[in-house]
């Protein structure tokens, strides 16, 4: 399984005071000497923590072929413009809101169909690897299938919320979406609020192939450091 770590909450703590460290790209190097199989930064429009120079650094080593790096970003004619010209490897396309202490729920695909179109057609020209970040939903898969983006990524942020029967019943709603999207030969992917505790049943879902998950890992860093924490992580997705 592809683990991705999202390396934002390096850069929070670094803009917190406005110093130069933590650096993310230590940490991006740290998480990949541990086992990580890529890197995921979202640039947001607040600019809250990764900044554009970070972003830059980054796709400048995935250039030279040392990272692959998966760009998470808004589907705004800013970001659609920086992706194109930095070219990552692949790009996740993610609803997001200044208020909003993290992405909160999936794209609405199927609602904003004629504009998704045109920034995942956007996207493919430049070579990216475009993922739509949705709810476990047939509605919005099918949708992410007809605009023509190669990878889905199902939001865990309900499953990680809920407890007891309510969590039960979205990883149910997440592996038949997962299932569901892997018919239709869409990539499938997973993440948000995993953690130790509750990410073991993504792996036992033989549709998701990759995982990206950040906050638990900068957290767990905290009293493991960084590298044991990715590799905290990727012993618990072998299959
Ligand atoms: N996937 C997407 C699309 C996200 O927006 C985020 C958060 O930036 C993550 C995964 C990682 O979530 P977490 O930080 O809760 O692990």
């Amino acid at each position: 399984m592809h683990l991705g770590v999202n390396i934002d909450h390096i850069a929070t703590l670094r803009q917190a005071r406005l110093t130069t460290y933590p650096c993310p790209i230590q940490a991006a190097k740290d998480c990949l000497e541990a086992g990580a199989d890529g890197i995921t930064a979202h640039l947001r429009e607040d600019r809250r923590h990764i900044q554009d120079k970070d972003m830059e650094n980054l796709a400048a080593m995935a250039k030279a072929g040392e990272l692959h790096l998966n760009m998470e970003m808004a589907a705004t004619d800013e970001m659609v413009a920086i992706a194109c010209k930095l070219k990552p490897q692949a790009v996740c396309l993610v609803p997001e809101s200044r208020e909003e202490l993290t992405t909160e729920g999936g794209l609405d695909v199927v609602g904003h169909l004629a504009r998704m179109t045109d920034v995942v057609a956007r996207l493919n020209d430049a070579g990216c690897a475009v993922s739509m970040f949705i709810d476990p939903d047939t509605k919005q898969i099918d949708a992410s299938k007809h605009i023509q983006a190669a990878v889905i990524e199902l939001h865990t942020g309900h499953y990680a919320n809920f407890e007891g029967e309510q969590q039960q019943v979205e990883l149910k709603n997440i592996q038949e979406a997962a299932k569901y999207a892997d018919d239709l030969g869409l990539i499938v992917h997973a993440g948000h609020g995993l953690t130790l505790d509750n990410t073991k049943p993504m792996v036992n879902i033989p549709a998701i192939i990759g995982l990206n998950i950040g906050h638990a890992i900068v957290a767990d860093a905290l009293f493991v450091g960084i590298k044991q924490a990715t590799a905290n992580f990727k012993a618990l997705m072998q299959r």
